[in-house]
């Protein structure tokens, strides 16, 4: 058995007779080449890297990282067998580094958990010291997985239209890929702070979601996707969250108003980014990639703060479906097919 977790492992287990070295974990296999099958399997913590935190997981939530780690994507996933899950929130059963003793409460996401770090979706997960981020006062387990990755990108990403001058009087905000579980957050997250949000979404029947969770405005997906070969377009749009990439995050660029500033999350409809240099050089727009996973610690840390204090909204239970591991297979179809409406939080013991 590995060092460190092992040699903490068994320190807790003599304290703590209940405990079985033995827990369950989603299990990405590749059943014959490019051929991929996820199961419930039982893990020994043993078999876990070694690290110097052991963190027995209370919660995790599900991300379209996890949706492509379990369906075998090496852009994410080098080796499998693998059990996927970026974020992850439970207690401190060991932490050899001495930052955290057993029984508080953490929060990892990011980094390389996950992906090819053992993650979220097992009860155990064995980590560096660094990745771990004390759960603040004020936020519960639970509600720090409702938020998860896809509400830290999109705390991160307020956090810089913030940073480069934007305000509510600024004028609308656009959300695109509105009812995924960054867009859903990213629209909750800035009507709570005040601006008018444009929500776009391919999803019809989700208009009234989104204006719940504080939208001005909900527009068809195709309005934020322009194929003209215009190089600017007239709007009083002050600003973006993309979540999606590709023509619509081209067609965003040409939508700003002058000095307008547009946060760069995601690719689910295209990682390509073909566009020209009149938004920048014309209208002054400033582009801003987001990269949650690897936050430095100190803004890490004050994101999480401000989720837990005067960004916290109210529309968590809104957004967020709780389902157990036995359940999230399911979840991870519907959102590689891009069905996914908000978020899907796992909880470790609902079957318990
Ligand atoms: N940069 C970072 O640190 C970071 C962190 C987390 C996530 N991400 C990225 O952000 C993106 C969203 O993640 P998520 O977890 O929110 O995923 P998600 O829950 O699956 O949401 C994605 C949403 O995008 C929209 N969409 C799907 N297919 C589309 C297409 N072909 N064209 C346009 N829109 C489409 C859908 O919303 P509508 O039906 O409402 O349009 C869908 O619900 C992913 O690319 C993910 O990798 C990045």
């Amino acid at each position: 058995m590995p060092g460190s977790c092992r040699a903490f492992f068994y320190f807790y287990r003599s304290n703590n007779n209940a405990m079985s070295e033995l827990f369950k974990a989603l299990l990405v296999t590749e059943t014959s080449d490019g051929v991929f099958s996820r199961e419930i399997s039982t893990r020994n913590i043993k078999d876990l890297p070694q690290n110097e935190v052991l963190i027995r997981v209370h919660y995790s939530s599900l991300n379209y990282k996890d949706a492509l780690s379990a369906s075998g994507n090496r852009g994410v996933t080098r080796y499998y067998p693998h059990t996927p899950g970026i974020d992850a929130a439970g207690e401190i059963v060991s932490c050899q580094a001495g930052r955290f003793k057993p029984g508080d409460k953490v929060i990892v996401t990011g980094y390389d958990l996950g992906m090819n770090t053992p993650g979220g979706f097992g009860e155990y997960i064995c980590v560096p010291s660094d990745w771990v981020v004390p759960l603040p006062e004020t936020l519960t387990s639970k509600e720090s997985m409702m938020f998860g990755t896809a509400g830290f990108t999109a705390a991160l990403s307020l956090y810089h239209l913030l940073r480069c001058g934007q305000s509510p009087s600024g004028g609308p905000v656009l959300v695109t890929g509105a009812t995924g579980g960054v867009g859903s957050l990213a629209v909750a997250l800035l009507a709570h702070a005040g601006f008018d949000v444009i929500a776009s979404t391919g999803k019809l029947s989700e208009y009234n979601y989104l204006y719940s969770l504080g939208a001005k405005t909900v527009i068809p997906r195709e309005e934020t996707d322009d194929k003209s070969t215009r190089a600017l377009i007239r709007s009083k749009l002050a600003g973006a969250v993309d979540t999606v990439g590709g023509n619509t995050l081209a067609t965003v660029l040409k939508a700003c108003k002058m000095h307008g500033v547009v946060a760069c999350c995601g690719n689910v409809q295209s990682p390509q980014l073909n566009t020209t240099v009149y938004p920048f050089i014309l209208n002054g727009i400033t582009l801003i990639g987001i990269n949650s996973a690897d936050t430095p610690m100190q803004l890490r840390a004050s994101i999480w703060k401000h989720l837990a204090a005067t960004w916290k909204t109210d529309k968590l239970s809104d957004i967020c479906r709780i389902v157990s591991l036995h359940e999230l297979p399911v979840h991870i179809e519907d959102m590689l097919t891009g069905k996914i409406k908000g978020r899907i939080v796992v909880k470790h013991d609902l079957e318990k």
